[in-house]
Formats: C-alpha cells, structure tokens, sequence
C-alpha cells in the first residue's frame, strides 16, 4: 500500500534525517569536510565513475547537504535537490546550465533584482537574449516568446510587487512552446505553494529567507522534477562551484524544520499588519495577497494555501514620507531581506531593486514610494503598536504640514 503523504509539520521536523548508524545521534551529524577517503584507487575511480556508490568531494556532494536537500525534495514534491551557496549561486546555476548562445529567456519583469540584471547584463554578452514581462498577465508571456525561446522563469509572488502568476496557466504555456519552466518559490515556500504539482519543471529558492528563518545564512537550492534535470544541474553546479558548505546546511535544515511554525506566526500577523495599513489614513495603498482587495484573489485561492508574510504598501507624501516611516519604526528593522523571525521594512528602488535601470523599475511596479514589509513571528500587539505609531507620526506631520501656510 503507498505510503500515506505525512502533515508538512511532520515531514520539515523528519525529511532528510536518516538514523544515525555511529551513534543514534538524533540531529544530522555535521560532515565538515571537503575530501572523502577512498579504499583504494579502482573505488575512487568508480565513485568517479559512478558505478560505485560514495562521496568524492564536498563540492560534488556531502551527507549533511544531502540530508537537507532530500527535505526540500520531499517538501517540495520534487525528484532531487541541489543546495547551493546563495540563493543566486541556484538561479545562476540554472541559467548556466540551460541557456546557451541564440537562446532566448522570457522572465517576470519585477523578480529580485539581481536575478534579471544578471540575465540582461552578464548572460547578454555570451549571446543570451531576454524579455521581461509582467507574467501576472499570461498573454504578455505568449506575446514575447519567439521561436528562439527555451526558458520561461518566474517568481510568484513576486518581489517586491507582491503581484502573482499563474503557475499552471505558465505550464501549459511551457508545455505547449517546448519551455523549461523555472519558478522562484521564495516568497511563499512548499508550506504555501509546490510548483512542481502544477507542471513546473524546476523550482529554485533563497534558503536564505524562509526555509532558513533566522536571518543567520545565505543559501540557495534548486529542486528538480525529473532525473534527466537533477543529473545536468548537479554537473552544471559542480563546474559552476556555487556548491553549500556542510556547516550552513546545516544550520538551514534545522531551521527548516520549524518553517510551519515560523510562517504560520508570521503570516497572521501580516494578515493584522495589511488590516492596520488598510484603514489607516496615512497610507494610500497596500498590497497583499491575504487582503479581499488583491487584484489576484482568485488565483490567490487556487493556486496558494496562504498568503505569506510579505506585503508592500506606499504612504502619502511619497518617498520622503516613506523614508521617515522607515527611520521612525522601533520593532521592524531597516535592512533587506525577508523571511526570519524578526520583521523587516525596506526600500526596494533604492536596496533590494537599485542595480535594475530606473525605467525597467518604474515599468515592473516598483515605483520610488514602495516599502517593502516582511512580517516575522513577534506578538502581534507590539507589531501593530510599532507600525501605527509611525504611520501616526505621518499623519500628524501631513496634517501640521498641510496646515502651515505658504
Ligand atoms: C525572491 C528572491 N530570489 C532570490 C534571491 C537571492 O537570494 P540570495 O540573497 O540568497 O542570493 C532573493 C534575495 O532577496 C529573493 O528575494
């Protein structure tokens, strides 16, 4: 009889941790080391080989990131996974393994910066073309794709927009125009969302945000949907060598294990924090996808099974507003990133978003007045009190400032 699929909560706290034949030891054992001994040279020959099973090198594979990645494959509903250093270590790994020179990418037009400068800016000198377009409108994806395109990738939700698109609706896109579908699933995580059951061929992610949880590592991973990928990526990641260090993965399995704990907490305080921003006279708009105001509830409903804990939102008086909200909050911090336990408030077009041209910027969404806010997991009461009373701040400035005369 097939196994039973286990709550999620079980299988983060006990995916990837295999009994421990040395000791029983109940946590994975850290395996900080680059090199592994062979018993003679005919099995180090075959371990290169791959006709006898082993480790060679930590760069090729470690049991501890092992461990780690057959969690995210099994949370992810994956084939296999390869951990990575950064986050970009697994995005850039996947285009350096799949695009080549007259080959051309269609992405989302507001994905982390980074992750679209690097296509148009470095993979644009070997011969690689782009379009980025706003995916959370299918038919702008059929419109740029030309007979050149192999890659379609995306993020959803999307950073810093908070727009969505619609897995499925890209994966018989991809099926029906011969694409590799790649989706970023920082955001919402296999808690929220699992491409890969929609159709999606790989799967990539900053470890460093949710699935770690506590703002201490930068890591990456990227999940396959079948063994022909797992094998190519796992070559492609050794010759690229943005391969993870034992001792981060690590300390990002144990963080994984609580990711349902950490999410839940932090997205119903985003839920809280979006009702506050709604009402509140300060702010002139909010997007989230919890709110019954998103554009995108529908494929909120269908597609996800929360909203996460990311939100962004502009407040009158523009930028200069913003910014004095930014400097003013005492709980959230003023630093970038997303995902761990402590919330965080930052200033896409001028952080996360800077390296993108300022038009390219403008045209995602990511306009001058967006503050980004991730949620974490602190109590509720003393997020709300931080965040009102610098929106309050605002509101007494706006009103003295609209009230002085000229
Ligand atoms: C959605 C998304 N993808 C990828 C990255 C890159 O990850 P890293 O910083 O771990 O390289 C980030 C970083 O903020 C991100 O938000």
């Amino acid at each position: 009889m097939a196994k039973e699929r286990r709550g999620f909560d079980t299988e983060a706290v006990h995916a990837g941790t295999p009994p421990d034949p040395l000791f029983g030891a109940v946590s994975v054992p850290i395996y900080q080391t680059s090199t592994f001994a062979f018993e003679s040279v005919d099995q180090g020959a075959g371990r290169f080989a791959g006709t006898e099973p082993g480790y060679i090198y930590t760069r090729m594979g470690n049991p501890t990131v092992a461990a780690l990645e057959d969690a995210v494959t099994l949370l992810e509903g994956g084939h296999g996974a390869l951990a990575t250093s950064s986050g970009m270590a697994a995005i850039v790994t996947v285009f350096f393994t799949y695009l080549q020179a007259g080959s051309h990418m269609v992405g989302t037009d507001s994905v982390y910066g980074p992750s679209r400068v690097v296509v148009e800016k470095y993979f644009s000198r070997f011969g690689v073309e782009s379009s980025f377009v706003d995916t959370s409108d299918v038919s702008n994806i059929r419109a740029a794709i030309r007979p050149e395109t192999t890659m379609l990738y995306i993020e959803t939700p999307e950073n810093p927009t908070i727009r969505l698109t619609d897995i499925k609706a890209c994966t018989e896109i991809a099926e029906d125009r011969g694409l590799l579908l790649v989706v970023d699933n920082t955001f919402a995580t296999p808690l929220l969302q699992r491409p890969i059951e929609l159709g999606a061929d790989i799967v990539v992610h900053s470890m460093t945000k949710f699935l770690n949880g506590h703002a201490d590592v930068v890591a990456g991973i990227i999940v396959t949907s079948t063994d022909d990928q797992f094998r190519k990526l796992r070559a492609g990641l050794n010759h690229h060598g943005g391969c993870i260090d034992p001792h981060q993965a690590w300390l990002v399995h144990r963080g994984l294990k609580t990711l349902g704990l950490r999410l839940r907490q932090a997205q119903s305080n985003a839920m809280a924090l979006s009702e506050l921003l709604h009402d509140h006279p300060a702010v002139e708009w909010v997007r989230y996808p919890g709110a019954p105001d998103h554009p995108q509830r529908d494929l909120v409903e269908r597609q996800m099974d929360g909203p996460g804990a990311v939100l962004c939102f502009g407040v009158h008086g523009g930028l200069a507003a913003g910014k004095r909200l930014m400097e003013t909050v005492q709980l959230a911090t003023l630093a970038v990133s997303l995902g761990g336990v402590e919330t965080l408030i930052e200033h896409p077009a001028s952080m996360t978003h800077a390296s993108m041209a300022h038009e390219a910027r403008e045209a995602a969404g990511i306009t001058d007045g967006l503050i980004r806010l991730a949620v974490g997991c602190e109590a509720e009461a003393d997020l709300l009190a931080d965040i009102a009373a610098a929106l309050d701040g605002l509101s007494d400035q706006h009103l003295e400032t609209a009230g002085t005369p000229s």
